[in-house]
């Protein structure tokens, strides 16, 4: 039995979703909020795994259950994993037996250190932060092994971090794709890679392909080609359509692969059949009202949102093969005590056939005045 450490990104509930998803079967065994330990019986591809998720951090691999936590014991372990060369090291402790990280430190890594030497290692040790190195530093340290004692109520792990986010390509796609409209709202590319990758997890096609029928500056299909998945992407604005075209031949350029993303002018509520035949499943942000709006706006705003969203669903049924999921971010708002929703809309979803398998998760910036609620639903027609 393998064991394996997923530690999740800021966005937790999210994280969390997509790691139930595309592990499938598997039990999650959550340690805290950010800690999810998972038994396997097979060995996992950890850097395929690390590459496929938006919401994991780092992937540690269980390398052995202690006794204790003395330095001897711990420089032993790591002497065993490492056992010739010069050990360049890093140290952390996670002590998890309050339910969540405790902040007291157990062991001095320098005694650990101390203890390799005494051995006869040639050793270096990479001091990190509190709670591990961070993924920046792994990412380009690369001969830097970061060991990390698990202490749990019911046993002391020692663990070994097996792979990092790629936090330098998550930036590019980010920040440096020609197009953006900010003032539109946009998806940051990991919360477009959990939503992508939560709908996978209900898409029965053999063939798969993704319409994105608010596409705006194309994150969710720029994501989509990261996973070598066809897609279909559809805005009302003639510049976000030439937008993601741009962005997605700069992606081409950039890692030099094709895209296989099509984009076309269009009204999410009326998806022509002839662009979207093939397609199998709905990811998507739609347009969720200005971002900032002023207080006396947000009925008429969200009067106006429920009624774009519900002309949608009626469309995309139309267009959409049984069994299709329809993953979707919904906003929500808290004004003057009253908490404006799209939950009259997702009553009237179920008697047009979409049933709620996943959701509400919820997502917001800081500071932002709507939240987003990301629900997915199975259309069965
Ligand atoms: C919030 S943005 C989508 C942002 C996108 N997820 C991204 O990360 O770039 C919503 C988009 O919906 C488009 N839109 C608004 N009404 C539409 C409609 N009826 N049909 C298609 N697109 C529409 C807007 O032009 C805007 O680009």
């Amino acid at each position: 039995m393998y064991t394996y450490f997923f530690q999740l990104g800021t966005t937790t509930e999210l994280s969390l979703a997509e790691l139930a998803c595309v592990l499938g079967d598997k039990k999650l065994d959550i340690l805290t909020q950010q800690i999810i330990a998972v038994n396997s019986a097979t060995k996992i591809d950890v850097q395929g795994l690390q590459n496929q998720l938006g919401g994991c951090v780092k992937i540690l691999k269980k390398e052995a259950l202690l006794n204790d936590t003395t330095a001897q014991t711990i420089a032993t372990s790591i002497a065993q994993i490492i056992p010739e060369g010069k050990i360049t090291f890093a140290f952390t402790q996670l002590d998890l037996r309050a339910g969540e990280t405790s902040d007291e430190i157990l062991l001095d890594a320098a005694e650990i250190k101390k203890e390799l030497v005494q051995q006869g290692r040639s050793v270096r040790f990479v001091e990190g932060k509190k709670f591990g190195l961070s993924a920046a530093v792994l990412l380009h340290q690369k001969k830097v092994r970061e060991f990390v004692l698990i202490i749990t109520t019911k046993e002391i792990m020692f663990a070994q971090t097996m792979s990092i986010q790629n936090i330098d390509d998550w930036t590019v796609r980010d920040r440096s794709k020609p197009y953006a409209d900010r003032k539109k709202g946009m998806l940051p590319p990991k919360v477009a890679r959990i939503l992508l990758n939560i709908n996978r997890s209900f898409d029965q096609a053999t063939e798969r392909v993704v319409l994105d029928p608010f596409c705006g500056a194309g994150n969710i299909l720029l994501e989509n080609a990261m996973l070598k998945t066809k897609g279909i992407g559809i805005d009302i604005d003639k510049n976000a359509v030439a937008g993601t075209t741009d962005n997605l031949r700069w992606f081409s350029e950039t890692y030099q692969q094709p895209h296989h993303q099509q984009v076309y002018p269009g009204d999410a509520t009326h998806v022509p059949e002839s662009i979207v035949q093939a397609v199998t499943a709905i990811v998507t942000e739609p347009f969720l009202g200005r971002p900032k709006p002023k207080a006396e706006q947000v009925p008429d705003i969200f009067r106006g949102l429920y009624k774009l969203y519900l002309g949608a669903f009626k469309n995309w049924k139309k267009i959409l093969p049984d069994g299709a999921p329809v993953t979707i971010v919904f906003p929500s708002t808290l004004v003057a005590g009253k908490e404006y929703t799209m939950s009259a809309l997702i009553d009237k979803l179920l008697p047009l056939g979409y049933t709620t398998v996943s959701g509400p998760l919820r997502y917001s910036r800081p500071d932002a005045i709507i939240t987003r609620s990301i629900y997915t639903f199975v259309l069965k027609k």
